[in-house]
């Protein structure tokens, strides 16, 4: 079953097309990864599946309806989630404060101001931050925790209103190995529920993460399927040689 699917979207900057007649079929479950050089339209066509950047044409779908026009605060109440930029959004607040403030997003202001709602978003707010063990570090300001701490909070944030499609761009950018296996597994686990598209540099962990790898080249696909398939498929290797290394 596909949760989101696009039909020749593209996306133009005046004469030059970041994204090219792209037609994307993303399962409700899994890991999609999305890979191609830098330059390929990756961050641009992951903008206009969140509703960040609106097309210059084509159509996305999203559980069979017609969101191409839904801004991104709609698609974000229907599931669709990209990762926040925690440092800038959240500084000056502990982890759990930035997760109380993302859980309480869609409160009503009656529901805000009510003790009932808000202790089940303080309750909320510690199970999330559980879940991604961040527990310990609950009451640390988030412009303090360790770059590789910061992006699993920006999922857990992304996670606050219940996404069923996780966009990620480049989460594992500047960590270590040892923190990367970390959030590896952690996305993992949550693919398991809901659809998650991964933007990622390193080659060989896309391909042991990944269900479905899609390269992008110039903005338009060059090859789709799964990850045994892509890496076997001549132009898609043609591409890697020709970045120098697959990113
Ligand atoms: N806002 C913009 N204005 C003009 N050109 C842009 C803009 N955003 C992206 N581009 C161009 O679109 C192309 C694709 O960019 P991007 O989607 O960031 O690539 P990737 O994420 O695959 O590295 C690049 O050539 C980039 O310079
Ligand atoms: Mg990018």
């Amino acid at each position: 079953m596909h949760i989101l699917k696009t039909v020749g979207v593209s996306r133009s900057f005046g004469k030059f097309t970041a994204v090219n007649a792209v037609d994307l079929h993303i399962l409700a479950t899994g890991i999609h990864a999305l890979i191609g050089p830098n330059g390929a339209g990756k961050s641009t066509l992951l903008n206009l599946l969140a509703g960040t950047l609106p097309v210059s044409s084509g159509c996305i779908y999203y559980e069979g309806r017609d969101v191409t026009r839904l801004p991104i605060h709609a698609r974000a109440r229907i599931g669709i989630s990209r990762s926040y930029q925690v440092v800038t959004l959240f500084a000056g607040l502990t982890c759990r404060e930035a997760m109380q403030l993302a859980l309480q997003r869609d409160l009503s202001v009656a529901a805000w101001l009510s003790p009932g709602p808000m202790r089940k978003v303080r309750e909320d707010a510690d199970e999330l931050l559980k879940a991604v063990d961040l527990f310990d570090v609950a009451e640390v300001d988030t412009a303090e925790l360790s770059h590789g701490l910061q992006k699993h909070l920006e999922i857990a944030l992304a996670l606050a209103n219940s996404s069923r499609l996780l966009l990620l761009d480049e989460p594992m950018a500047g960590m270590s190995i040892s923190e990367r296996v970390v959030l590896a597994n952690r996305v993992r686990a949550l693919a398991k529920d809901r659809a998650i598209v991964l933007v990622e540099h390193d080659i060989d962990m896309v391909m042991s993460l990944a269900d479905t790898v899609t390269v992008l080249h110039n903005g338009a696909v060059i090859a789709s399927g799964d990850p045994a398939d892509v890496r076997a498929d001549s132009m898609a290797q043609s591409v890697y040689l020709q970045a120098g290394k697959a990113c």
